[in-house]
């Protein structure tokens, strides 16, 4: 892995990216990020591994990803926003990693409900939000990303629906340039967002998300929904309009029927 210095070195920002805690091997940035979060670190801090034992994904999955390939960090922050408001949080690290990975790449990155990029169609990053409340607020927020950036072959129950940077541009990406470009877009993205607007957020995450006005279902835990994908709400939730009228829902796995 990188050292600290070299991530440091070069980087222009104001919060994040302050300070690196970097890892060869650890169980899951998000986790360790936790502890770093309940400990006092400052906001802007960032947790980076080249591999986790126990990376963690969304409803309780694992997120497995070979060792040195790819890049695996957690961003600790603590805006100021009521719990409504978290899971904008989401949308917002959706934003500036695609605009990172855009930057790098020089294609459109889109958003998949609710914490997906995707490039050609296909997943290359997931993010996992993870808060602490205190009092209907968040006293602070991790952030943890995992974006493909190396890895040429994935399992096959992987390789359905996501894939690599490299394998979908046939080329390989430095993971400290990409790394230093979604630290200095979310730094440049963060300040009203830590004040609890998301003004600039919202409009440009629908504007990514190609599957408003078509037919979704929702697969959630014991059932699923059928609809067309609407909106979102102030929330993030994912508004759908149903057979019985608009329905919100705020987990599930989103996907648009052929
Ligand atoms: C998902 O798509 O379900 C979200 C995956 C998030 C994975 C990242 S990898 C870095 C950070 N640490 C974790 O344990 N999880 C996130």
């Amino acid at each position: 892995m990188y050292s600290k210095e070299e991530l440091s070195q070069g980087l222009d920002t104001a919060i994040v990216g302050k300070k690196f805690f970097v890892f060869d091997t650890i169980d899951s940035t998000n986790a360790c990020a936790r502890t770093l979060g309940d400990a006092g670190t400052t906001e802007g801090a960032v947790v980076v591994a080249d591999f986790q034992t126990s990376g963690r994904g969304r409803l309780g999955r694992a997120w497995i990803a070979e060792p040195g390939e790819n890049l695996l960090f957690s961003v600790l922050l603590r805006p100021r926003i009521s719990i409504a408001s978290a899971g904008l949080l989401t949308l917002f690290a959706s934003v500036g990693v695609a605009r990172a990975i855009e930057r790098r790449i020089g294609e459109p990155v889109e958003c998949k409900w609710p914490n997906d990029l995707l490039l050609h169609g296909k997943k290359i990053c997931g993010i996992l939000l993870e808060n602490l409340f205190q009092q209907s607020q968040v006293a602070y927020a991790v952030i943890g990303a995992g974006i493909n950036v190396n890895q040429r072959t994935f399992p096959d129950e992987i390789s359905l629906r996501g894939t690599s940077l490299a394998i979908e541009t046939g080329k390989s990406f430095d993971r400290k340039e990409l790394l230093q470009t979604v630290l200095s877009e979310l730094d440049v993205l963060y300040p009203p967002v830590q004040q609890g607007n998301f003004n600039a957020i919202v409009p440009e995450w629908i504007k990514r998300c190609t599957m408003f006005g078509k037919p979704v279902t929702v697969q959630q835990q014991n059932h699923t929904m059928s609809g067309i994908a609407r909106t979102l709400n102030h929330d993030a939730g994912l508004v759908i309009e149903t057979g019985t009228g608009l329905q919100t829902v705020y987990a599930g796995d989103v996907s648009v029927v052929s």
